[in-house]
């Protein structure tokens, strides 16, 4: 059983949805922590509600990023796990971060990577006045949003869609694909050669 950390920091959705997907079997992981980066974010009592442990670290306390992650790597210690997953975590992942758990790392993307990564994705591509959006899994690397990916899952994108309209279409979407990505993990499926991931075992039809 892999252990899980969930980094977020805010409401939570995503966090909630894989920590119940943990409970009941869906994913084989154990969720041991989740972390936030916002003292009193909803997602702490999210957890607290699931039974999850919690721990949160402001940045603001830490005279540098390095300083930070350090004392963020400290705490995850004690939980040894096996995988990160950023859900709704708004802060870059940086190298003292990646050098102690590259590759363990994924997070959950409001939408098409490559396509509109960083802040604002829905607003981006409702700007860009595109048809397609979505959202999409990938390991986390040194980039903002550029890890390679895992699975995405597309929803159209209307002419009158706002910011708030399409980011509620989008997390309609989210849940699942984050769900059913983890669970690929957990059972070392995904393999990442370059730029792509492959599905190692468990589709018929061979290795894609
Ligand atoms: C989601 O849209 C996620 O894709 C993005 O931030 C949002 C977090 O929502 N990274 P929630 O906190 O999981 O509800």
């Amino acid at each position: 059983m892999k252990k899980i950390v969930v980094f977020a920091s805010g409401r939570g959705s995503n966090a909630a949805a894989l920590l119940e997907a943990c409970r009941d079997g869906r994913i084989a992981g154990e969720p041991v922590l989740v972390f936030s980066d916002v003292p009193g974010a909803p997602v702490l009592a999210k957890a607290a509600a699931l039974g999850v442990p919690q721990a949160a670290l402001a940045p603001r306390d830490f005279p540098t990023r390095q300083a930070y992650e350090e004392a963020v790597i400290r705490i995850l210690a004690d939980y040894a796990p096996d995988l990160i997953c950023l859900a709704g975590y708004m802060r870059l992942v940086g190298p003292t971060l990646l050098s102690a758990y590259g590759g363990r790392i994924v997070n959950i993307h409001p939408s098409l990577l490559p396509s509109f990564p960083g802040l604002h994705a829905q607003r981006q591509a409702v700007e860009a006045g595109v048809k397609l959006s979505g959202c999409t899994v990938h390991f986390v690397d040194a980039g903002m949003d550029t890890g390679p990916i895992i699975a995405q899952t597309a929803v159209p994108v209307y002419a009158d869609d706002t910011e708030d309209s399409l980011a509620e279409r989008i997390l309609a979407v989210e849940h699942a694909t984050y769900i059913e990505a983890v669970a690929g993990v957990c059972r070392d499926e995904w393999e990442i050669r370059g730029r792509r991931v492959w599905r190692r075992i468990g589709r018929e039809g061979g290795d894609r």
